[in-house]
């Protein structure tokens, strides 16, 4: 792989920010929305909602003064467990929502307990009936939020139902990822006020509405890593353009280790990649560690290191699907719990393998380019969810590869 590549806005800010537009009326003006269909989703989601949307060139509007439904149904959370991030927004505007529980998903139960905990220390009402959350109180009040563990999109459901609870809301063990911040930013510049997201204590004060505002979705760092980790596979040079170093860290500190060369620039990295990558110890942990979403992509890697590393998985419990897959092509892992432990062999053989969700799509991708003769992976559905023209980016660095029509 060689040569530069864009990338895009992160697809998990965009998903809370579209779904916050739900807090007001006003006209909300979205760039650099990521074109993957996730947004999509969540676009079709606000629509039914009532919300209006208008296409614009480099932006979406999206203007929710008209909003009338607070039913969120099955057949789209199905597809996007995301979709649970109206919950919040349409309680705290409403005073209640009808939301599908989103059920099991490949990569674990993946429950949404912490989410609803909290909008009843909030003075929600929540019952769970035939498969739907009902959710309800006249006004939300303000309170404090113990979370067991810090969920992103829970912490996410609360700030924005905090924006508009009566008195003060204060999240304790709160995610700290970029997205957070970067929805922070956005309920901030549309009159929320919001103190310390980022860090583990967020802190919120009631507002009686929202107004619109204008923003621009920060990069995708998960995109970024996958583009760099494509290099660092093929012992590729490519520089990964307008995206935040500084989000990377982790993942740029284990692809040096690896023996990648790296160059940081302000909105730009350059990876080159050895001849031959080191084995690593990686184990996925919330923000600032190493993030789950790059775990598959790295395992990937380390099936072509000179020696054994070991990939621990912290933060969800099945998410080694891909681990079968990369057997298919000569990957020698070993299973045990949270552990998989890789022993590096010089080369991956191309075989038909399948993708099970979004993030092993890419690990199946990049041990494809690395792979002696041809891989196919199929149901890329999965890929499309979440990474925008990832053949046409990886063609324009070199590589072979191709969305062949009529494949699942
Ligand atoms: N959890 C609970 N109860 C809850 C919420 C979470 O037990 O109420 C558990 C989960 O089962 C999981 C752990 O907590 O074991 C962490 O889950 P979290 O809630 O933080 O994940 P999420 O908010 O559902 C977001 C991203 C995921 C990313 C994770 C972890 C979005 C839209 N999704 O999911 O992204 O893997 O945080 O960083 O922001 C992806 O993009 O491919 C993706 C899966």
């Amino acid at each position: 792989m060689k040569g530069k590549v864009t990338i895009a806005g992160a697809k998990n800010a965009a998903l809370p920010i579209l779904a916050s537009t739900l807090l007001g009326g006003g006209d909300c003006v979205l760039s650099n929305l990521p074109h993957v269909r996730d947004v999509t989703t969540m676009i079709k989601l606000l629509g039914l909602l009532g919300v209006r949307n208008h296409v614009e060139k480099e932006s979406v509007l999206l203007n929710a003064s008209e909003a009338t439904s607070t039913e969120a149904p099955y057949e789209l959370v199905k597809t996007m467990r995301a979709s649970v991030l109206v919950l919040g927004p349409l309680l705290a505007r409403f005073g209640k929502a009808t939301v599908s529980l989103p059920g099991g998903c490949a990569i674990g139960t993946r429950s949404v307990n912490l989410h609803l905990k909290g909008l009843m220390a909030l003075g929600a009402d929540i019952q769970l009936e035939h498969g739907y959350i009902r959710a309800q109180a006249s006004r939300l009040k303000g309170n404090q939020i113990t979370l067991d563990l810090p969920t992103v999109t829970g912490t996410e459901n609360l700030m924005m139902a905090g924006c508009l609870a009566e008195g003060t809301t204060t999240i304790h063990n709160a995610a700290k990822e970029p997205e957070i911040v970067d929805l922070a930013m956005f309920l901030i510049n549309r009159g929320g006020k919001i103190t310390g997201a980022g860090t583990d204590v967020i802190v919120i004060e009631g507002v009686k509405e929202l107004h619109g505002a204008a923003h621009t979705v920060m990069p995708d760092r998960v995109e970024a890593g996958t583009y760099l980790m494509a290099a660092a596979i093929t012992g590729g040079d490519v520089c990964v353009d307008r995206c935040i170093p500084g989000h990377l860290r982790t993942v740029l500190n284990k692809l040096q280790e690896a023996g990648s060369t790296i160059e940081e620039k302000e909105k730009a990295v350059r990876l080159c990649g050895p001849d031959r990558l080191k084995p690593l110890e990686v184990r996925t942990m919330v923000y600032p560690g190493f993030p789950t979403d790059l775990q598959a992509q790295m395992m990937a890697l380390m099936s072509v290191a000179d020696g054994i590393s070991v990939i621990s998985e912290t933060i969800f419990e099945s998410r080694f699907l891909h681990v079968p897959e990369l057997q298919r092509m000569g990957a020698s892992i070993e299973v045990d719990g949270p552990h998989a432990v890789i022993k590096g062999v010089p080369k991956l053989t191309g075989a038909p393998v399948m993708a099970s969700d979004l993030r092993a799509s890419a690990g199946l991708v990049l041990a494809g380019l690395a792979a002696e003769g041809q891989t196919s992976v199929s149901r890329v559905y999965h890929l499309d969810r979440g990474y925008e023209r990832l053949e046409e980016k990886l063609q324009a660095l070199g590589g072979a590869v191709q969305r062949v029509a009529g494949s699942v």
